[in-house]
């Protein structure tokens, strides 16, 4: 078990911040899991379980403990399945699957992150989502040590959410994750710009490996690199409103770009409401909103956690004020 006090999460967390904690610790494996929640004091809490830190936004130093887990493995199961420690990377895990010809994680690649946080972000993009792929998440529980194995449905998946970032909310540390794959292959092209991309390469029916490709194109062209900028990709969720509300703001603005949930239930994207507002590409201090995709906050050199939250509380309050709707962090904030 890796233990360090007094440590930098600089490495760790893609927004670039310069934060530290008071303990660090890494565990290995299942057993080491089960040992180290089992030798947690009241002077270790507050807990923050850490991943690929792309999803979290540091607002001090933090005082208490961050675990993280260094179990990393992958392994074939059977025909379809695989299974992925969870420090696994999730973008290995994706290409794994596309060099094995098993299918359904392709439009699903380059998302930083770990494949434990898979189970508890809902990951997506393109029209998947990793709910789609998950069959079993091994996790020990924290009061106990137990090592419990959640089902699919146990774990209550929608829109970016879960039940571990809810009822479940610190209370289980992820060690593995099963997913099944598809030995069919059957591309999803139809959401977004996915078929002019593979239009502009000629290409019609693309391989598992030329769909990678081109969402991973897609994705360089109008994501920033966390390497370069600081980001944790949608700072925000797209908004689910009653199609009431939708109608409302269908009338006034023509263009407003749309994708219908149910009968009752749209979703508008805050990135197009942000821009509507006037943010895109602007910034407060070194705290920005990029140039390419509004709905991504950047650290533009030597941000602070409360420079971020400065700006993306202005966001909040403008889209409130000229749609009506409140947009909700995708970001973990940690105080
Ligand atoms: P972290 O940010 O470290 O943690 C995320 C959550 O998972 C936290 O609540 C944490 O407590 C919990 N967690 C992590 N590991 C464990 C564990 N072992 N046990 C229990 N809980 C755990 N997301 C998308 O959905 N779609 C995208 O297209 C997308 N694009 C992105 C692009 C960029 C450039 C960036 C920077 C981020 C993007 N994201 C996207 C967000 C991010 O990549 C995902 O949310 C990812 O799943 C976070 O993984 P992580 O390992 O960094 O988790
Ligand atoms: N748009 C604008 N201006 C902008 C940004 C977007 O008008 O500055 C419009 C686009 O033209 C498009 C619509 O908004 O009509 C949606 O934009 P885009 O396809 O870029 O996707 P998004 O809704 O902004 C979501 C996810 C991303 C995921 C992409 C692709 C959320 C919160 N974000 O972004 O996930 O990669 O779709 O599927 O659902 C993440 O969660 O971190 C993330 C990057």
């Amino acid at each position: 078990m890796k233990i360090e006090s007094d440590y930098s999460l600089l490495e760790h967390n893609t927004f670039g911040i310069d934060a530290k904690c008071r303990r660090f610790i890494e565990y290995a494996s299942v057993e080491e899991a089960q040992e180290l929640v089992r030798s947690l004091n009241a002077e270790d809490y507050p807990l923050l379980i850490l991943g690929g830190g792309s999803n979290l936004l540091l607002t001090d130093n933090y005082k208490g403990t961050v675990l993280h887990s260094g179990i990393s493995f992958i392994e074939q199961l059977d025909n379809e399945r695989v299974r992925c420690g969870s420090a696994y990377v999730w973008d290995d895990f994706v290409d794994y699957c596309v060099a094995h010809n098993l299918y359904g994680a392709e439009n699903l690649s380059i998302i930083p992150g770990e494949c434990g946080a898979s189970a508890v972000q809902n990951i997506g993009a393109y029209g998947a989502e990793s709910k789609d792929l998950i069959e079993e998440v091994e996790a020990v529980e924290i009061a106990t040590g137990e090592v419990h194995h959640f089902k699919n449905a146990d774990c209550e998946y929608s829109y970016r959410q879960s039940k571990f970032k809810h009822e479940w909310r610190n209370k289980f540390l992820i060690t593995s994750v099963t997913y099944r794959l598809s030995k069919n292959y059957d591309p999803k092209l139809d959401y977004g710009n996915i078929r002019a991309a593979l239009a502009e390469k000629d290409i019609e029916n693309p391989t598992a490996a030329e769909l990678r490709q081109t969402i991973i194109d897609i994705r360089n062209a109008k994501l920033p690199d966390p390497e370069v900028i600081g980001n944790a990709g949608s700072f925000f969720m797209n908004p689910i409103v009653p199609k009431a509300k939708y109608e409302e703001l269908a009338a006034q603005y023509e263009r407003m770009p749309h994708y219908t949930i149910d009968e009752n239930h749209e979703k508008i994207p805050a990135g197009w409401m942000i821009e509507q507002c006037g943010w895109k590409g602007k910034a407060l201090g070194p705290a920005g909103v990029y140039e390419k995709q509004a709905l991504v906050l950047v650290n533009l050199g030597g941000a602070t956690g409360a420079d971020i939250v400065r700006l993306y509380e202005a966001i909040q309050r403008d889209v409130k004020e000229k749609f009506g709707i409140e947009i909700h962090p995708e970001v973990n904030t940690i105080p």
